[in-house]
């Protein structure tokens, strides 16, 4: 997950990330986020999940090497989720994490299946796996028939007056379902700050579909994932080279939008 942009000063010495505030809440990040969601021990069936196997096996040393590249270069945004490898995600980056001044965002639930009322035992177990006493960033991580937003946001306030998360967000909602979560939360006086959606040059929706232009209005940053369409916008499988992990059988590596691919990167080539 990526938002903004990091530069360096031209010597190649010393990067800079812009930072910005989450909505109308207190958290100060750095525009460019990185998110772990392959990060982490996965056990059983987590192994094989798309979220674990997108983008092949495990990497102690990578995870590590990834962490102290972002810090270095001032990226302090750290995305996870309850659901990622069932914890163990989030288990890693609190592991790497300890101690050090960084912004987490994770997510509810821990499985499809999660209801309202689980809020508060998963939100528990993400403080413990997180080492934190609270997070900077919590989400809803995507609809469900199962969970009333109302009923969750209420939740969610009243884990931000227990001082447990600093930040109310949420992910994959659509203009409408953003408006109710909104609205319960301006209730109990709480901003909604974010919602984190797919967005990237291969995919613009958010532009068209109500998200951004009621993100606008009502003062919630929008997180973009898959910023850089799974890698498939660096260009680099391109000419025939192919990512590792189950990635490569989906779109953009495969379809529609693999053949749409090569306009849209000839043309960052012409603008370097
Ligand atoms: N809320 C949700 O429902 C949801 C859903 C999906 C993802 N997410 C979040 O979004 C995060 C990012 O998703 P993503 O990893 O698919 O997005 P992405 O940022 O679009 O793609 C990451 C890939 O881009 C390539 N890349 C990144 N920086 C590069 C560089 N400097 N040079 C060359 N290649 C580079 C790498 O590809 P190679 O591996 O090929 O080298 C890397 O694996 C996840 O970890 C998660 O936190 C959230």
């Amino acid at each position: 997950m990526a938002t903004g942009l990091a530069y360096s000063d031209g010597a190649g010495s010393v990067e800079v990330a812009e930072t910005t505030v989450l909505g109308r809440s207190e958290v100060r990040v750095s525009r460019l986020g990185l998110g772990v969601m392959i990060w982490g021990e996965a056990s059983g069936l987590q192994r094989v999940m798309p979220a674990k196997s997108a983008y092949g096996g495990a990497d102690p040393a990578g995870e590590q090497a990834a962490f102290e590249a972002s810090l270095a270069a001032e990226v302090n945004f750290f995305d996870t989720a309850a659901m990622y490898s069932a914890g163990g995600s989030e288990r890693r980056l609190g592991e790497l994490a300890e101690g050090k001044d960084v912004v987490i965002a994770t997510k509810f639930p821990l499985t499809p299946l999660g209801r309202a009322q689980d809020l508060p035992q998963t939100l528990e177990a993400s403080l413990q796996n997180l080492r934190r006493s609270s997070i900077d960033l919590y989400q809803h991580h995507f609809p469900s028939h199962r969970v009333d937003i109302a009923t969750l946001m209420g939740l969610m306030a009243d884990a931000v007056e227990a001082g447990k998360i600093k930040a109310v967000g949420v992910s994959n909602y659509s203009a409408a379902q953003m408006r109710t979560a909104y609205e319960a939360l301006a209730q109990r006086g709480i901003p909604l700050a974010s919602n984190q959606v797919q967005y990237s040059l291969l995919h613009r929706q958010p532009e068209t579909n109500g998200v951004l232009d009621t993100c606008r209005e009502l003062g919630i940053t929008l997180i973009a994932y898959q910023p850089l369409a799974s890698g498939a916008l660096t260009g680099k499988y391109l000419e025939g080279g192919r990512p590792v992990g189950i990635r490569r059988f989906r779109e953009p590596f495969r379809g529609p939008k693999f053949h749409a691919l090569r306009p849209v990167v000839t043309l960052f080539a012409v603008d370097r």
